[in-house]
């Protein structure tokens, strides 16, 4: 699904990152659901890097990315020997989201082995895995023979990145950051992180584009959403000091334009809010709905930018559309609402955050 439009890196580039991890040096990589901050996952300075980089309190536990076994066929993959260095106790239940679901955009919280490092868990007897599906995160973590931490690569309650430039914006600064360049992310908003760790419940932390629906439907695993909203976010619930999930809305995925929602039809309601007549307001519309008329708002330059309707689509294009926004000058970003139902949960998330931390101020609400 990746062959004709991604850039495959050469196979001396993918021995340099390689090298570079070896050496305790960060790599950023493509995966199918965003760009990560790559390191050595049994490096504890290398760890440190990561958080010191994107500016992350070091409580806030990371991904470990694994490779899927060499040979690939769902029948016959062992992924019982690719966790046992790092899980204890993986349920059946587990193991079969595993084999549903890996290589793919779905993380797993697991009660982890004593020999991962505390460093990357924030302390927690906890590791959370995945084996992303991105052909370049793959050949990477299959040549480095070992686990990649991975937090998304963009600075601490920023945009997470969905293409190699938007990481190169991240980290203008640091000159020498090698990034791979497998082109624009599929997915386009982080994995789906269910907790497996209780053994006998399984818990949604983070929605994403796998569905609590989907896997039952695929599975007959139920997922529990554990109250509606609660799940986690990296950049949250900063008076938690071991974060893992955070029941209130709190700034992430943050643009610096003031970014706010509107309800079906209620666009002028939204603009009300901003009195200041000469705001240019960048108004983004679904492209099943015919165009808005702002006539009853003459000194309000408004333009209208289309978004697709279908939630697999908008998810793919959600941080790529903030971020060029963001880019563009304008006062005020209006977004629809997403309409009720779980495939819109992730991306409803995401962009609850992305407005409440959005303005010119959103760093200091980081430190909240
Ligand atoms: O799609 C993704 O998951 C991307 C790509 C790069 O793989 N990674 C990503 O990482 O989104 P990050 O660090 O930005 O978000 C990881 C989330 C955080 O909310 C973190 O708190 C949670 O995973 N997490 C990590 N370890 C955990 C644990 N042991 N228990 C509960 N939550 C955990
Ligand atoms: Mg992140």
């Amino acid at each position: 699904m990746f062959a004709d439009s991604t850039p495959l890196q050469s196979s001396a580039v993918i021995n340099e990152a390689v090298q570079t991890l070896r050496d305790g040096g960060l790599v950023a990589f493509p995966t199918e659901t965003v760009y990560g901050l790559g390191a050595d996952a049994k490096n504890p300075e290398a760890i440190k890097k990561v958080f010191s980089t994107k500016g992350r309190p070091t409580s806030h536990p990371l991904i470990v990315h694994l490779a899927a076994p060499d040979k690939f066929d769902q029948t016959q993959v062992d992924w019982v020997s690719v966790l046992a260095p790092w899980v204890r106790d993986l349920s059946e239940d587990a193991l079969t989201l595993v084999n549903t679901f890996w290589p793919g955009p779905l993380t797993l919280v697991f009660k982890k082995d004593k020999s991962v490092l505390n460093e990357l868990t924030g302390g927690q007897d906890t590791v959370a895995i995945r084996a992303p599906a991105h052909p370049i995160a793959q050949e990477l973590l299959r040549k480095f023979k070992g686990g990649i931490v991975a937090p998304s690569a963009n600075r601490f309650g920023k945009v997470s990145p969905t293409s190699a430039a938007d990481v190169r914006n991240e980290f203008e600064g640091i000159l020498d950051l090698m990034i791979l360049d497998g082109g624009n992310c599929e997915v386009g908003i982080e994995s789906t992180i269910i907790d497996m760790s209780s053994g006998d419940k399984a818990v949604l932390l983070r929605p994403g584009v796998i569905t609590p629906k989907e896997i039952f439907a695929m599975t007959g695993v139920k997922v529990y959403q554990d109250g509606g909203v609660k799940h986690e976010g990296d950049d949250v619930n900063l008076a938690d000091p071991s974060p893992r999930v955070s029941g209130s809305l709190k700034a992430h995925y943050a643009p610096t334009t003031p970014l706010r929602l509107y309800a079906p039809g209620r666009v002028l309601d939204a603009l009300s809010e901003f009195p200041d007549t000469k705001s240019r307001v960048a108004v983004v519309v679904w492209d099943s709905e015919s165009s808005l008329v702002l006539e009853d708002h003459p000194s309000i330059d408004a333009e209208e930018v289309v978004i697709s309707s279908d939630a697999t689509t908008f998810a793919s294009r959600l941080y790529r559309s903030l971020r060029d926004l963001d880019q563009q000058g304008w006062d005020l970003i209006l977004f629809p609402e997403p309409p009720s139902g779980e495939e819109w949960d992730g991306v409803r998330d995401r962009l609850q955050r992305a407005c409440f931390g959005s303005g010119p101020s959103s760093i200091s609400h980081d430190s909240n």
